[in-house]
């Protein structure tokens, strides 16, 4: 073959199954604007891994299993175009061992852009294979983070309308 219609073949050719994302963050807890990025992101990828990342700068309110059961009801857990899991290493190779040819993330203000720049850069550095898919946050999420709410639900504030019913009544079972 010759090196133009190899290099052709090779874009066309898919490294990996190209449906297959991971979103991952700490989901401590999900919020519905990190439901909205996950039914978008259905409509681009056959599946979603959605990965609780372990960050060791965080101090989780919610256990790993809460968090995970949380994301599980959000879908229901026979959807199988969703797997909820969790990894204590790199993304990238998360993604790798799970067959994923890109990672979502969700863009909420100009402020998220640098960490996530950096964020993306790293990635691509640690693993060219795996590409950043940004995804703009809907204007009613733009605002919120699951710290905020975490902060508004321990001192007694409605968090209805932000978080999914059953994220609200988790959050309301904490701080009582
Ligand atoms: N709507 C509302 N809030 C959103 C949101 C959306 N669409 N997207 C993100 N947020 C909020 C989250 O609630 C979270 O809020 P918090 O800080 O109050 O908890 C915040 O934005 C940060 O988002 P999150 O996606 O959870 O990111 P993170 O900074 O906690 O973790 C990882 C980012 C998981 C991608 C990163 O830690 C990671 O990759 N870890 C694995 C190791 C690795 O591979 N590192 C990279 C190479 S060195």
């Amino acid at each position: 073959m010759s090196p133009a219609k190899k290099n052709k073949a090779s874009l066309s050719a898919p490294i990996h199954n190209p449906t297959i994302a991971v979103y991952p963050g700490t989901f401590d807890p999900i919020t519905n604007g990190h439901v909205d990025i996950i039914k978008r992101a259905m409509q681009m990828f056959d599946r979603i891994v959605i990965v609780i990342a372990i960050n060791a700068t965080k101090k989780p309110l919610f256990s790993i299993e809460e968090r995970i059961e949380m994301i599980e009801q959000c879908f229901g857990s026979s959807n199988h175009r969703i797997e909820v899991k969790t990894t204590g290493g790199l993304i990238v190779d998360f993604a790798m061992e799970n067959g994923a040819c890109a990672i979502v993330r969700g863009l909420r203000a100009v402020s998220d852009f640098d960490y996530e720049f950096q964020l993306a850069l790293m990635n691509r550095k640690l693993q060219r294979r795996v590409e950043t898919v940004f995804l703009m946050t809907g204007f009613r999420w733009i605002y919120i983070s699951s710290s905020i709410i975490k902060d508004a639900a321990r001192h007694g504030g409605d968090v209805s309308g932000v978080v999914p019913a059953h994220v609200k009544t988790a959050l309301q079972e904490k701080f009582s």
